[in-house]
């Protein structure tokens, strides 16, 4: 099949490398000249693992090209995504749509046969309907379908996502768009992955309501790890004690400095404004942003009560700078509130993230960025893990102790066994200091 992807965000690009791989001619899109360029040199303008590979195995095939000029390609396209940014809209939470109609403007200019338009971004519900409208409006006569195909890529993982998901969500009105985003995904026949149908607004929903139980899962272990530190419980084993109830799940269920990235902030906001929109208010979400504001603001306080009370004029080790590992995104990281917050009450920062550094320069006042975890360390009076990176998993605590001018490690990701930190001022998450 042909198939178009308007947008090489993370979205759309993991999206047309991988629809490649399945082995359709995919031609990727965007305005940025640059990117473009870099993209045709094999550079990737995000850090995804494997990515890279797979981007100039499929250029190298023939079946993965670039371009800022979609015309020839829309007007022989199967099926055209739209998988530009839908960021949240200044000053009122709802998400911004104006690259998502820009791209049906576009599209409508230069569809030919047949065709199915298919929204990746994630978009409110009824955005299909207006995309619908605005091709329609603009090409009376073209023969087009509107269809709805979220993504549930985490980044870091998002090749193996898409290419094993749990589930392949399609929303649409007609059998023919159906057909053609069956065909489009047949080769995850093969390992009998779930192709759901509904209509074209559930699958639009189906994507917030998705991201905001996942952030609903984490607010509330946050919560009940706090109430363990209170009563002297273990998280971890609350965490596991429910998990294995399969009504519940083991995932998602670990205590941490609050979520961030580029989905559940911005989408768990979205689905409160559409919700009071449509007068039917979700205060179980508003409840959650809520808690999870809270809750990255006051990991301050837990580091300087780690820390004795105070961090003025002492010199902290941040561990971790980027939302979570595997990623150099930075957006709504907890470092964000957590670093400018012991900043204000007067500590120097010394920083190190394995991948996030180029993105963090610039996002932080005053901080040193180091080159290494141990570097970072050197002379701090604490460590603070914000971020679980594999490499911060395997410290050498010994030499932690030795680096540091004092023993203290605030771990706000529970990455350390309890028994192997006996020799160490530790904090953690949920979790009494003595192991049991
Ligand atoms: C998420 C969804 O998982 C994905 O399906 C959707 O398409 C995009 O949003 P992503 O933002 O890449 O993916 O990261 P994810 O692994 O889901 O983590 C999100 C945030 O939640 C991170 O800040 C992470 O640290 C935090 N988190 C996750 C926890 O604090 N505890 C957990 O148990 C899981």
């Amino acid at each position: 099949m042909r198939v178009v992807m308007i947008g090489t965000g993370y979205v759309g690009l993991v999206s047309g490398a991988c629809f490649a791989d399945f082995g359709h001619h995919v031609t990727c899109v965007d305005k940025d000249a640059s990117k473009i360029e870099r993209l045709e040199n094999g550079i990737m303008p995000i850090y995804e693992p494997g990515l890279d590979t797979l981007v100039e195995t499929n250029v190298r095939a023939g079946r993965l090209d670039f371009t800022m000029d979609p015309k020839a390609a829309i007007s022989e396209a199967d099926i055209v995504f739209i998988a530009v940014g839908t960021p949240t809209r200044r000053g009122d939470g709802h998400a911004d749509l104006q690259y998502v109609y820009a791209a049906a403007e576009e599209i409508a200019e230069y569809i030919d046969d047949y065709c199915v338009i298919v929204t990746k971004s994630t978009v409110p519900v009824g955005t299909g309907d207006e995309v619908e409208k605005i091709i329609a409006k603009a090409r009376p006569r073209a023969s087009f379908d509107v269809a709805s195909n979220p993504e549930f890529l985490r980044e870091g993982a998002a090749i193996d996502d898409f290419k094993r998901p749990d589930r392949v969500v399609v929303g649409a009105q007609t059998e023919e768009a159906f057909a053609a985003m069956q065909e489009l995904y047949r080769p995850l026949y093969l390992n009998e992955t779930p192709l759901l149908k509904t209509e074209r607004r559930t699958a639009e929903l189906i994507k917030y309501a998705a991201n905001a139980f996942l952030a609903t899962k984490i607010s509330f272990i946050n919560e009940i790890s706090d109430l363990c530190d209170a009563v002297g419980a273990n998280v971890q084993q609350v965490a596991k004690g429910i998990g294995l109830d399969n009504r519940i799940g083991s995932k998602f269920l670990h205590a941490g400095p609050g979520y961030g990235g580029s989905c559940f902030p911005k989408d768990t906001l979205a689905l409160t404004k559409t919700a009071q929109d449509y007068g039917s208010p979700m205060s179980i979400i508003d409840t959650v942003i809520k808690v999870n504001d809270k809750r990255k603001a006051s990991m301050v306080d837990r580091i300087v009560k780690a820390c004795g009370g105070s961090v003025e004029g002492k010199t902290l080790a941040i561990l971790g700078l980027t939302f979570k590992p595997g990623t150099d995104d930075m957006r709504d990281a907890p470092s964000l509130v957590i670093i400018p917050g012991l900043q204000a009450l007067g500590a120097n920062i010394r920083a190190y993230d394995p991948e996030g550094m180029e993105e963090a320069k610039g996002m932080f006042k005053d901080i040193e960025l180091c080159d290494d975890a141990y570097h970072a360390m050197t002379g701090a009076d604490a460590a603070v893990i914000l971020t679980e990176w594999n490499e911060f998993r395997a410290l050498n605590l010994k030499r932690v102790v030795e680096t540091l001018s004092s023993n203290t490690l605030v771990d706000l990701r529970n990455i350390y066994p309890l028994d192997e930190v006996q020799n160490l001022d530790y904090h953690s998450i949920g979790r009494p200091n003595q192991p049991k």
